[in-house]
Parts: structure tokens; C-alpha cells; sequence
């Protein structure tokens, strides 16, 4: 039996050692198991923003934030955007591995049996105000599901667990296109469950019941590029909030409405958003050097919205490959967002070329480039993030699936550094001033 690796610990206060020991995956930096160091050394570990702890052991997707590696159970991002699709990638983050020819058939199948939402989920939307955010609509009806399918929630049944999972794949395009829909004025459009999961979306989005609608192929291509790229990312903050949300035994569609409220935040998901909102402001090129002086200047708010990362400290590979596909997007469909990209293009060129982005090596995330390519399919700026989020309902939902038969799983619950008052008695009214 190898023996196990372990890293000493000791406390120069009182010299005791620890002998703490190490877990190492298949890939991916060690890490040290601490529950010892507070039960035999009597202390918690401090990290705020978790930047240097593991949650969890997981099988799903792996980053290596120095090399620019992107992992879906092993598959490298660039073969899986180069060669397959999004439902087939969902499949794959579910269940760990490629489909069969009869595997995929049935999921097909399956999905599309679950596109439709109950009538009830429509009148809930119609009670929102036409200028909602869609992601506000979306936090608020994903958690609502679940009185609506009281047949899936049983969450110590697999199967149960299985078809929840199902029916958030399916159901987030028809809620998200109708959240649109209904910002718009325009009627609801039904699933036909003849398309593919992309073409199926597209024309909930744009078609209109007086006419046909027939998606463009070049659009299709790019959007399931962007759904493949966005799927899961290791323990991001939307997804560790499902599982810190899954931890307590909640149901999955409300777990999945927490991410969403997490992905929202601009310094995640909402970043897409904010990048163009940032490229809208600068608008000249001539400008750029100010806008990257005010994201240098720590008296200044101002990022550069779409820069930096917690775990790329390298290139982000999808960025790279979101960045050639806008390019050709621009392309095919003579965009008039070129102006946009042309900026963007020159801010990273700018950025990259700056000591301050290189000592803390800021290089373009995924959010970078994604919004020009929504932009160029005709995607309105509000529903940037709900594109993400639907994005994400398979790696959130496929690591709460993992989560609830970890082993070692048991409710998030982590420790803090007190620095409030000392101990003190209540001082009546009369005693105070
Ligand atoms: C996503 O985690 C994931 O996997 C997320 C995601 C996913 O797929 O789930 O990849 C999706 O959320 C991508 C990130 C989208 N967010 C943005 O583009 C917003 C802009 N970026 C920053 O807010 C920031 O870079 C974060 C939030 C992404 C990362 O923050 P960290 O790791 O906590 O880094 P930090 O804030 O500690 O920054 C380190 C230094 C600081 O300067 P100093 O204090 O060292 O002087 O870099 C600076 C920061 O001020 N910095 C930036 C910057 N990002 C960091 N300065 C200017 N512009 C920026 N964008």
C-alpha cells in the first residue's frame, strides 16, 4: 500500500507538528486535507474567496489556469467545440462520457419530450413589468418550477434527480426566449420539437406566428460555439453556490435559481453584458489609452470589463476560440458590429502590451469577446447573461448530480475570523449615553 503523502504542520507556538495528508487528482496542484490541523492544532485555515481551497473532488471539467487548459470529462474545449454539439456535450457533463449512436437517439428524444413549460409558468411572467431584466425573470421563475413539477423532487431518488436535471436543460431555451418575448410585447412562441436545441431557441427568440422563420445556419454555428464554451467551469461562484445551496437538501430547480442570482453579478456572467456597455462607452479608438489608464487608477471604479480571472492566469482558451469565431461571424454576416470588435481588438492589443495587465496577468476571459458575437446574432444587450445562464444549467446541474453522490459531501457551513466586541452585559436604556 503507498504510503500516503503528507505535509507537516507545526506550531512554532506550542511546537506540536501535524503530519496533514495530501489528495492528489488526475490532473491539477495537490492539496492538503486540513480537518486534522483544527482537531489536533486547534486552528481553522483563512481564505477568503476561497482563491486557494478545494471544495470538492470532481470528475466534471478541469482548468489549468497557467497552461490555458479547458477539460469536459477530459475532453479538450477545442476538439469539443471544433467537433461537437451542445446537447451532446450536455450528455457527456451528465453522465462522464461521449454518447452511442442509441444513447444520444434517446436523449434527443428525452430533451425534446420536455421543452414545453406549464401554461401557469406564462401567466407567473406576465406578472413581471415589461422592462424586467431577464435575468431577474429567470432567478424568479427557475425557482418556481419546482411547484410546478412536484413529480421531481424527490432528491434521494435517481431518477427523480435525472429527469429535474432534464427538464432544466430543456425548459431554460422556451423560459428564456419567452422572457424575451414578453420584454418585447411580442407572444410567446412554442417549442417544435422537429429543430435542434440551437435552432429550436433561435426561433422561439426571433420567429413571429404570421410568418415562417428559418434560422440562419451561420447563426446557428456560432451560438452553439458560444452554449459549448459557457457549459461548466470547475467551482466558479454561480456553480459553488449551487452546490452550497444543493449542500442543505434543497431541490435542484431552486439550487439552480441561486446560481443564476450569482451568475447575474457583473464580475461573473454579467460581465458580457458590461463588456459592451464598456466598448459602447469608448466607442473611439483614440480613447482607449484613457480608459485603460482609468482601469490602472485604484481611485477609479472603472474595469476593463471582460479582463482578468480568478483561475486563467494565461490566456482563457475560449476567449481565443470565441475570438476567431467572431471574427469570422463579422464576416458571414457583414455585421455592423465591426466597430465594436475593431475596439476590442485594439484594447487587447493595448492592454496586453501594458505592464500593469502583465504583472497581474490580466488577459482577456470569455466575457470579452462573447457579447459582439450575441450582439452580431441579433441577441438584445439584457439577455447576454440569460444566453450564459442557459448555458451553465448543465454545469450547474450536472456538478449538483455529482455533489449528491459525493460521499464526503455534507452542508457547506465554513468558519470566520471574529473581530467584533469582546463579551459584554446588556446596559439598560437609563445606563447608556
Ligand atoms: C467569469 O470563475 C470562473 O470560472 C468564472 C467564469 C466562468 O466560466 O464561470 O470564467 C466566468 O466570471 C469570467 C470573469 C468575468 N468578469 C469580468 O470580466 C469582470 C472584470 N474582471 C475582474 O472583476 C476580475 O478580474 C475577476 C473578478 C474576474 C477576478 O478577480 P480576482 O481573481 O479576485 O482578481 P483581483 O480582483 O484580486 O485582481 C488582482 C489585481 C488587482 O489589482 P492589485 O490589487 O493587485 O493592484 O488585478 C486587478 C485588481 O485591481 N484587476 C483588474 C481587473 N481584474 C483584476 N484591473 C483592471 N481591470 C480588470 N478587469
Amino acid at each position: 500500500m503507498a504510503k500516503t503523502r503528507t505535509v507537516t504542520v507545526t506550531d512554532n507556538a506550542t511546537g506540536k507538528s501535524f503530519e496533514a495528508p495530501v489528495i492528489e487528482g488526475t490532473h491539477g496542484r495537490p492539496v492538503i486535507d486540513i480537518k486534522g490541523i483544527s482537531q489536533e492544532l486547534g486552528y481553522f485555515v483563512h481564505d477568503p474567496g476561497y482563491a486557494f481551497t478545494s471544495s470538492c473532488r470532481s470528475a466534471v471539467t478541469y482548468i489549468d489556469g497557467e497552461q490555458g487548459v479547458l477539460l469536459y470529462r477530459g475532453y479538450p474545449i477545442e476538439q469539443l467545440a471544433e467537433r461537437s454539439n451542445y446537447l451532446e456535450v450536455c450528455y457527456l457533463l451528465m453522465f462522464g462520457e461521449l454518447p452511442t449512436p442509441e444513447q444520444w437517439e434517446e436523449f434527443n428524444i428525452l430533451v425534446r419530450r420536455h421543452t414545453m413549460v406549464h401554461e401557469g409558468i406564462r401567466r407567473f411572467m406576465n406578472g413581471y413589468r415589461a422592462d424586467a431584466h431577464p435575468m431577474g425573470m429567470l432567478v424568479g421563475i427557475i425557482g418556481a418550477l419546482s411547484t410546478f413539477y412536484h413529480d421531481s423532487l424527490d432528491i434521494n431518488d435517481p431518477a427523480n434527480r435525472e429527469l429535474s436535471a432534464v427538464r432544466l436543460i430543456a425548459k431554460m431555451p422556451t423560459i428564456a426566449a419567452d422572457a424575451y418575448k414578453y420584454t418585447i410585447g411580442q407572444p410567446y412562441m412554442y417549442p417544435v420539437n422537429s429543430l435542434g436545441y440551437v435552432e429550436n431557441f433561435l426561433q422561439m427568440m426571433f420567429a413571429v406566428r404570421a410568418e415562417p422563420y428559418v434560422p440562419n445556419p451561420v447563426a446557428v454555428r456560432a451560438l452553439e460555439l458560444m452554449l459549448i464554451l459557457h457549459a461548466d467551469h470547475e467551482q466558479n461562484a454561480s456553480t459553488s453556490t449551487v452546490r452550497l445551496a444543493g449542500s442543505s437538501g434543497t431541490n435542484p430547480f431552486a439550487a439552480v435559481a441561486a446560481g443564476i442570482a450569482t451568475l447575474w453579478g457583473p464580475a461573473h456572467g454579467g460581465a458580457n453584458e458590461a463588456v459592451i456597455n464598456m466598448l459602447e462607452a469608448i466607442s473611439d479608438p483614440n480613447d482607449i489609452p484613457k480608459y485603460v489608464e482609468r482601469a490602472k487608477d485604484k481611485n477609479d471604479p472603472f474595469r476593463l470589463m471582460g479582463f482578468g480571472h480568478r483561475v486563467y492566469k494565461n490566456f482563457d482558451p475560449r476567449a481565443t476560440i470565441i475570438r476567431q469565431a467572431c471574427h469570422d461571424l463579422l464576416a458571414d454576416l457583414d455585421s455592423k458590429n465591426e466597430p465594436l470588435f475593431e475596439i476590442a481588438r485594439q484594447l487587447e492589443e493595448i492592454a496586453l502590451k501594458d505592464d500593469y495587465f502583465i504583472e497581474r496577468k490580466l488577459y482577456p476571459n470569455v466575457d470579452f469577446y462573447s457579447g459582439i458575437i450575441l450582439s452580431a446574432l441579433g441577441i438584445p444587450l439584457n439577455m447576454f447573461t440569460a444566453i450564459f445562464a442557459m448555458a451553465r444549467t448543465v454545469g450547474w446541474i450536472s456538478q449538483w448530480l455529482e455533489m449528491m453522490v459525493d460521499e464526503d459531501q455534507r452542508i457547506g457551513r465554513p468558519q470566520q475570523v471574529y473581530i467584533g466586541a469582546a463579551r459584554r452585559d446588556y446596559l439598560a436604556m437609563v445606563d447608556r449615553g
